[in-house]
């Protein structure tokens, strides 16, 4: 059973009532409670995580090191200006997948930097919850690959 991270970062504990029109109706927490059911499906052992804090992020990362075999991760805005967690990521290697529940690339223009470009293994956006369903799949790929990181 591979061991993965599912990691959210800043404000995305507030999912349901922030911006729904933008970011769906569900809670995180159910969202989780489905991703608990397709990792099963995918042999996975998942462990949840949410900060609005780039550094105990950057830790539970620089931790996961030699523990953890494949992330999921929504870095919210942090994926348009932390260069702090783009070395992070890098650093560890550990296979990432990036995603978004909005596509940020049709969105305004301070969006459409994505400072993890390039040392992400996969990137999934726009598909709302469903983002994380697909982000798992393409995972799955990646550990069945041999867990390639670019
Ligand atoms: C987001 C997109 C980011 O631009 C934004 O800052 C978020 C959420 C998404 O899931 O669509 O917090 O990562």
């Amino acid at each position: 059973m591979k061991k993965v991270l599912i990691i959210n970062g800043p404000n995305l504990n507030l999912l349901g009532v922030r911006e729904p029109g933008i970011y769906g109706t569900d809670s995180l927490e159910s969202i989780n409670e489905g991703l608990k059911a397709a990792c099963a499906e995918l042999d996975f052992d998942p462990t949840f995580f949410q900060s609005n804090h780039e550094g105990a992020i950057i830790d539970l990362l620089h931790g996961s090191m030699g523990k953890i075999d494949g992330i999921v991760m929504n870095p919210g805005a942090f994926t348009h200006y932390s260069y702090a967690i783009r070395d992070a990521i890098a650093a560890v290697r550990i296979p990432v997948v990036e995603v978004h529940l909005s596509d940020p690339r049709t969105r305004e223009p301070f969006r459409h930097v994505d400072v993890l470009d390039g040392v992400v293994a996969g990137y999934v956006a726009g598909l709302g919850k469903q983002s994380y369903f697909e982000g798992l799949k393409v995972l799955a790929d990646i550990l069945g690959r041999g867990g390639n990181h670019v």
